[in-house]
């Protein structure tokens, strides 16, 4: 099975607190793979050091057989690595195909185009892409809607296709059910495994467990930055030391 995505023996310290500990993971190219863990375990800061956000003290995190250890956040981007953030960061008071063309826009090749400005022309070939893919996900509101007037549930969805602008090869997702009632997760349940089916691995971050059992095939529990679970997400939840870390000894 080809990797998507080899991350080798990787620390990381905040202010001397080691908050990453030799932690690897290997993804199989079209996996859809849950990372849990208790609050602080580290969840976040693995998905910031998978996309940049923070450099690794040590250790190498390899994407499509490129070793992207050293590269900026913008750059990796273009080795296929797309995310959604734990709080929504659509720009809430642009309209859904503004924010949804800026995913197109983190493609920027360097650092300067990387400001050039957007363009909104009618009919621009990433326009229709926008749009298109709205109509894909079944997000039928008039793409010059505000953000911030479109319920919550509609916005993460949004969000995401604005991750799928930049066509990822791996998309990361930090806690996308957060926030959403139950037929909203379900409708986002329903994208993330039509954009699974088109291919993409999804690494999920995720605290509803019924959202992880459903969707999940691989599951792997973070405590205290470091690995101490990793296989089916039902066993996770009869592990020993899965069930320490949530509920004390
Ligand atoms: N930029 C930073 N500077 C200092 N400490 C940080 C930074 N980012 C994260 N931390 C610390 O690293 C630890 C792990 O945080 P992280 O946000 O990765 O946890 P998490 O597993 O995502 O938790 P939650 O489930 O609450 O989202 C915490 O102790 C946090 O305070
Ligand atoms: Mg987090």
């Amino acid at each position: 099975m080809k990797k998507i995505l080899k991350i080798n023996d990787i620390y990381k310290n905040f202010g001397g607190i080691e908050v990453i500990k030799n932690f690897s993971l290997s993804l199989d190219s079209g996996s859809k793979v849950a990372l849990i863990g208790p609050n602080g375990a580290g969840k976040t800061t693995i998905f910031n050091l998978i996309s940049g956000v923070y450099p690794i003290d040590k250790g190498s995190i390899i994407i499509n057989d490129k070793d992207i250890t050293s590269l900026p956040a913008y750059k990796r981007i273009r080795f296929g690595i797309a995310r959604s953030f734990q709080n929504i960061r659509l720009m809430p008071h642009l309209s859904v195909i503004e924010n949804v063309l800026m995913g197109q826009h983190t493609l920027a090749s360097n650092f300067a185009t990387l400001f050039r400005p957007i363009h909104f022309g009618e009919g621009s070939k990433d326009k229709l892409e926008a749009k298109n893919l709205l109509d894909k996900f079944g997000i039928n509101v008039p793409p010059e809607e505000i953000v911030s007037n479109l319920p919550y549930g509609l916005q993460k969805r949004i969000e995401v296709v604005r991750a799928l602008m930049a066509k990822p090869s791996l998309l990361l997702l930090d806690e996308p059910t957060a926030g959403l009632n139950k037929e909203e997760s379900d409708q986002l349940s329903l994208m993330l495994n039509q954009i699974s089916s088109d291919g993409t691995t999804i690494l999920l971050v995720e605290h509803n467990m019924r959202f992880v059992n459903n969707f999940v095939e691989h599951t792997v529990v973070l405590n205290f930055g470091e690995k101490i679970y990793e296989g089916p997400p039902l066993l996770a939840q009869k592990d020993k030391q899965v069930r320490e870390a949530y509920l004390g000894k």
